[in-house]
């Protein structure tokens, strides 16, 4: 394939091993005479907006080396973004340098781009050219499209499966793809059955650990295609620092500092969200016309302490009014957000479980989950009544974490059974992670939460003004490699009509 993608290069412009004058790059010539094959780790696109869009790759000759390859050179690298596959009609085109202190990663950003339109891009680094990826920019702020498609996705422990389901996802070529948390773990399972392991390696400095874990992940030829498939809105939630870590107050930057670097340098991320002292600025709202809007959340930067809960009757802390999941910040921006009241649907694309889910069922007692909102219940109410007081047309709750798919109707009470639905949670299932061996068994008590599925996959959504359908993919087999063995499948498929919130079967 690099040869068909050089041939086009050499006959749409840039030719191979042709000069470029970069100030200050001295290095660039030097490292690109000798450079082997650098594109191993393959090319995504993310953050569309009206008239841009992120193009990302990471250069590495040798993706499981400790530097990847790359030693210390800087290395120029040129990108092309096309109308049409051949690259016939370029749209834009630039260059870029990759750097040791940014994993030799690219994050281009062309702009001045048309709204609503399919894009094709490449890089090229020395003579080598790289796969081609297919993007999209969102529509015109104030159009009114009318459809949208895009997959959710979370939880893709590397040892506990194939990505299936990436492949799945890159053949639907979805308008876009929300990844909600758990990209990648930094434990290993420790769940024997593994149908892959980490590479191990004797070093001490995280941010290359978590550089070749990044790496190692990358290389799967199931996850490259879904990220070359279609844009991605990546969120990170736990594992990609630590299980159930929390907030502010974590007290060890120099963990967070490294983990943020390397989801950054791996990511296809603007350039404005590369992480400084020890924080990354994650959350935002990406507009798809009138039609839709996806306020993408951090659920763990700025979230208090979990309450400890070993006591189900003790729930005076769990139930503090000024306890926060996302800050004080974070939700002034979000109910700010969901003000301006232009858009059909509003999807809060985000990590932990929010509707309640109450082991017994009863009000006098906090049989939850203090890692999820129900361990903050007193933001998630704030949350829910601004969007009932702001009018929010359809607000949508797309979740991950928790390893199975689930569907929920929201409601403010919800242990007032008749109390009106506001709001519909979608959850997907992870991509590989394992779920627990034990299902919940306390649907009787919390009639809001519609469905269950224990298959491993992703969810499927198509939003027109006059309704969402969800279906709940899910896939035969993590285990085994053989794709031919391997079958996707609808499990479960659940409407929500235009200004009427919660599930209806589809
Ligand atoms: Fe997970």
């Amino acid at each position: 394939m690099p040869d068909v993608h050089r041939r086009l290069f050499l006959a749409t412009g840039i030719a191979a091993g042709g000069t470029l004058a970069v100030p200050g790059l001295s290095a660039a010539g030097a490292g690109t005479a000798a450079l082997r094959y650098p594109f191993h780790l393959g090319v995504a696109s993310g953050d569309p907006r009206p008239d841009r869009l992120v193009l990302w790759t990471r250069l590495a000759t040798a993706p499981l080396d400790l530097d990847g390859g790359m030693g210390d050179k800087n290395i120029l690298v040129e990108w092309q973004l096309a109308t049409d596959e051949k690259f016939a009609n370029i749209a834009a085109s630039g260059n870029a340098v990759a750097v040791p202190g940014e994993g030799h990663s690219i994050h281009a950003e062309p702009r001045g781009l048309s709204p609503g339109t399919e894009y094709f891009y490449r890089f090229k680094a020395g003579e080598h050219i790289s796969p081609v990826g297919r993007t999209r920019t969102a529509p015109a702020a104030g159009s009114a499209p009318g459809s949208l498609t895009f997959a959710f996705a979370s939880c893709q422990h590397f040892e506990e499966g194939w990505y299936h389901a990436h492949r799945f996802i890159a053949e639907d070529e979805p308008d876009l793809v929300l990844f909600l948390g758990d990209y990648m773990y930094e434990n290993n399972s420790g769940r024997g059955n593994l149908v892959r392991g980490y590479v191990e390696f004797d070093e001490v400095n995280r941010l290359v650990e978590h550089r070749l874990r990044y790496a190692q992940h990358r290389l799967d030829p199931d996850l490259k295609a879904a990220h070359a498939a279609a844009p991605w809105l990546p969120v990170f939630d736990d594992h990609e620092l630590e299980n159930n870590w929390w907030g502010v107050n974590f007290d060890q930057p120099e963990r967070k500092q490294p983990a943020f670097q390397a989801f950054w340098e791996n990511m296809p991320l603007p350039r404005s969200m590369k992480p400084e002292n020890s924080a990354i600025p994650l959350y935002r709202t990406i507009t798809w016309g009138t039609l839709a809007r996806f306020h993408m959340l951090d659920t763990r930067q700025y979230r208090w302490k979990q309450a400890p809960n070993n006591n189900n009757t003790n729930c005076g802390e769990l139930r503090r009014t000024d306890r926060t999941l996302i800050g004080d910040a974070q939700e002034k921006w979000l109910l700010d957000s969901l003000t301006a009241r232009d858009s059909g649907w509003d999807f809060l694309g985000q990590q932990v479980f929010f509707a309640q889910r109450d082991g017994d069922g009863r009000a006098s007692t906090c049989d939850v989950s203090e890692d999820a909102w129900d361990g903050y219940p007193a933001n998630r109410e704030r949350i829910v009544r601004g969007w009932i007081d702001r009018k929010v047309r359809n607000p949508v709750v797309l979740t991950g974490d928790v390893h199975r798919h689930w569907a929920s109707d929201l409601r403010l009470n919800y242990h007032d059974h008749d109390s009106p639905v506001v709001g519909t949670e979608l959850v997907t299932t992870s991509i590989t992670s394992r779920g627990s061996t034990t299902p919940p068994d306390n649907l009787d008590e919390n009639p809001h939460l519609r469905y269950i599925g224990h298959q491993r996959g992703y969810v499927r959504a198509r939003v027109t003004p006059d309704q969402l359908t969800a279906e709940f993919m899910g896939v035969s087999s993590v285990l085994v490699r053989d794709p031919a063995q391997v079958e996707l499948s609808v499990v479960k498929r659940f409407h929500v009509a235009d200004g009427l919130p919660g599930l209806q079967p589809g």
